[in-house]
């Protein structure tokens, strides 16, 4: 099911918008994603575990059909394995999905579901990845982790000035405001929705919702809409998207505090060392551990049917939608996402992948036709779901908030 179907609908539409004048805030459809072809666009790590956060999870194959596939109402459905008895040392089977193409600035990310992972010791996330990540950059679009009750967004960003302040409306809630890994044991600069339909059961009990989110050199802007406020023109069908029409977004970052432009840039830094350990975040939204007992031996291993009943993304699409009049590196019909089809060269996908983050690619770009090679910034989407388990790292690292 994985490798059947075929790339033409990738490519239809793409160039609609170029070399007209589209309006800034309108974009033409670029990639549509849904259903059986989902998993076309998407690629499964090189690693088999989880080797960056220790997480306590084996990455899913394409084998994994119990895990990665499209449901009777025909949506996209990833999840963590929740009928397996886990001994003790071994690790519980999760999803995690690269998107095949990368992208940059001019791009819209849209992504309708209808259920999200949550459950103690559960950690989904959907998300961007800079060139060279996790030195380079990150968009947390989604991020939700055990019982809380509401969805977190983030930038994540290495040296340079990146902050998010009040100056700019939003209906979310700023936690941190300081994007730099360094700062705030790497939390990155957060920003809160405020509304409960968010993340966890509420999410799936007001019919889920769509997370769209505008990347250009100006701002990023992330909205999520519940089910009931879902305009018409946000569908799977949407040839275009105008941005201008969706009202005050959740979280906004703008360049005005924040060097957008040179955010996925590659930086070689170190990572933060080691902060505060899970079992107090666990402690905030689950039952406290007890006696010498771990995340890992708590809800990882034995029977998981009931923690991770609920460990699961159930989606409707997700749809890209790209100003290829701004795409760098093309200038011509030959790149309808300019960066993304241009930095395809970087990794043999294994077959193709559902959920999880979004990571980047090489943040490099040939065009024989136009000149010399630019150096851009580019992100692949990718999703995540891992388990919180043994994570001094996860705190630390940050770079998976
Ligand atoms: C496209 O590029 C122009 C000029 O750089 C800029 O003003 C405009 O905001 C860009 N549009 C988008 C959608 O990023
Ligand atoms: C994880 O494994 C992959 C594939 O073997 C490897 O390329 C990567 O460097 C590893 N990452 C870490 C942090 O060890
Ligand atoms: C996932 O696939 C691996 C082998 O690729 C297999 O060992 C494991 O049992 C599978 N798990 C599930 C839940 O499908
Ligand atoms: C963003 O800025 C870079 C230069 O910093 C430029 O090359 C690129 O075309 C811009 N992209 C958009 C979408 O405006
Ligand atoms: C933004 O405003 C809220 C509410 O007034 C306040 O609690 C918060 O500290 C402000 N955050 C920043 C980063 O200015
Ligand atoms: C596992 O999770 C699925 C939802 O993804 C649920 O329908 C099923 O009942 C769960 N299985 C068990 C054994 O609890
Ligand atoms: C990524 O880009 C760098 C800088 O141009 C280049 O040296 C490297 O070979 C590229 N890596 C891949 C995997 O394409």
């Amino acid at each position: 099911m994985f490798n059947s179907g075929t790339l033409t609908f990738l490519l239809g539409s793409l160039m609609i918008g170029a070399g007209i004048g589209v309006k800034a805030t309108e974009y033409p459809l670029s990639e549509k994603y849904s259903g059986t072809s989902f998993f076309d666009g998407w690629k499964f790590p090189v690693e088999t575990y989880d080797n960056t956060t220790n997480g306590d999870v084996f990455w899913a194959t394409a084998q994994n059909t119990s895990l990665l596939y499209v449901n009777d109402a025909g949506r996209v459905v990833l999840k963590v394995d929740n009928t397996t008895s886990v001994p003790y040392n071994e690790k519980r089977y999760a999803p995690k999905l690269l998107s095949k193409e990368t992208y940059g600035p001019g791009t819209v990310f849209v992504m309708d579901a209808t259920h999200v992972p949550y459950g103690c010791s559960v950690w989904g996330a959907f998300w961007t990845q800079g060139a060279y990540w996790p030195a380079g950059g990150e968009i947390d679009i989604f991020e939700g982790i055990n019982q809380r009750t509401t969805n977190m967004m983030a930038l994540h960003t290495s040296g340079g000035s990146c902050t998010i302040d009040n100056s700019t409306t939003m209906t979310g809630r700023i936690d941190s405001a300081d994007c730099d890994q360094s700062a705030n044991s790497g939390s990155g600069c957060t920003v809160y929705d405020q509304s409960d339909n968010s993340y966890g059961e509420a999410f799936s009990q007001a019919g889920g919702g769509v997370f769209v989110t505008e990347w250009t050199n100006e701002s990023i802007k992330i909205w999520f809409i519940s089910r009931a406020n879902v305009p018409s023109s946000l569908s799977s069908t949407a040839e275009s998207l105008d941005t201008s029409t969706l009202g005050t977004p959740t979280a906004e970052y703008s360049s005005s505090t924040c060097d957008i432009e040179h955010l996925f840039e590659p930086l070689d830094i170190t990572l933060c060392g080691d902060f505060a350990g899970l079992p107090a975040l666990l402690q905030q939204t689950c039952p406290a551990l007890q006696g010498d007992k771990t995340c890992y031996t708590t809800y990882v291993i034995d029977d998981g049917s009931t923690t991770y009943a609920n460990a699961y993304f159930e989606l409707n699409y997700i749809n890209i939608y790209a100003s290829s009049s701004n795409s760098s590196g093309s200038g011509s019909a030959t790149s309808p996402s300019g960066i993304g089809k241009a930095t395809t060269t970087i990794t043999a996908g294994v077959g193709s992948q559902t959920s999880t983050k979004i990571s980047s690619t090489n943040g490099t770009t040939s065009n024989s036709a136009s000149g010399p090679t630019i150096g851009l910034k580019s992100v692949r989407l990718s999703w995540i779901m891992g388990m919180v388990g043994s994570v001094g790292i996860w705190m630390g690292v940050g770079f998976f908030w």
